[in-house]
């Protein structure tokens, strides 16, 4: 008799919400590709991203602006192909969102209908960013808000830092997360404030705060995925924790492997095909 698999118990939206009431700390990552997915949803991360910081650690780009749809289309199929428990949002790259309503929601229904995304975040909290919030919603596209440092608005800005330190940016970044709530998004991204701000927005809010530079009082907490594991060249902001060094052992491991085929030590008898061998097959 064939056992039916044992069932998993998929994160979802209100179990997600759940979370914040109970006051259990939401965990999530950026993922871009199948291995480093199914490594994330394994260990039980309740939600991964595909973000478009995808521009910057995997595509080689010097910020987010350049990232177009298909590209973040053809991640997040990887990545949905790999995961079978976390949620998968998708980022809307910059200009998927900022034309007509028609546009936008059509761009964003290919993240759900063709990537088999289950939300997608946008940047930004615009009188017509939130219309547009409320629009998706309505066209059943659960929506993830992002405010503080946006790194679409890099041009604006002028650079990465961190925004709200003083108080009309402070005060602007809280209505523009309780008004992100009004619109009908189910969870906040808070990037790159003071801790305390953090803090007043997630006790404001009925839906979760997910932190990535704001501290320890957000309802979750969010890194770029390359950042934690080290294998991330150049910006490194104040907020990432190295919890690995990849860069090195990786660099390591192609050096030894440059020597040893220089050498004749790669490959071996061990790792070569004989006649005799019998049933070798891939190993
Ligand atoms: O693109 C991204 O990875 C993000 C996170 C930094 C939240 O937006």
């Amino acid at each position: 008799m064939i056992m039916p698999e044992k069932p998993i118990s998929f994160v979802t939206i209100p179990s997600l919400q759940a979370k914040k009431k109970r006051q259990e700390k939401i965990v999530a990552l950026t993922a871009y590709d199948f291995p480093v997915a199914k490594i994330i949803d394994e260990v039980g991360v309740d939600f991964i991203l595909v973000g478009d910081s995808l521009g910057m650690v995997v595509l080689g780009y010097p910020n987010t602006i350049p990232v177009t749809m298909d590209e973040m289309i053809h991640h997040t199929k990887a990545v949905t192909r790999a995961v079978r428990r976390a949620l998968v949002i998708g980022d809307m790259p910059y200009f998927s969102f900022h034309l007509s309503a028609e546009d936008s929601i059509s761009n964003a229904s290919r993240f759900l209908k063709e990537a088999g995304a289950k939300a997608v975040k946008i940047e930004g909290a615009s009188k017509k960013r939130l219309k547009l919030i409320e629009a998706m919603v309505e066209a059943e596209i659960p929506v993830m808000g992002h405010v503080g440092l946006t790194p679409q608005s890099i041009h604006r800005f002028g650079q990465f830092k961190v925004r709200g330190t003083e108080s009309v940016e402070a005060k602007k970044i809280v209505d523009d997360a309780r008004n992100i709530e009004k619109a009908g998004a189910f969870a906040v991204i808070l990037e790159c404030i003071p801790e305390d701000l953090a803090r007043t927005i997630t006790e404001k809010l009925r839906v979760p705060t997910i932190g990535i530079g704001a501290g320890p009082h957000c309802d979750g907490q969010i890194l770029v995925f390359h950042d934690l594991v080290g294998l991330s060249n150049g910006y490194h902001p104040k907020f990432v924790k190295k919890y690995a060094d990849l860069q090195t052992a990786i660099t390591k491991a192609v050096q030894k492997y440059a020597e040893e085929v220089k050498q004749g030590i790669f490959p071996d008898a061990e790792h070569s095909y004989h006649t005799s061998g019998k049933g070798e097959g891939r190993k």
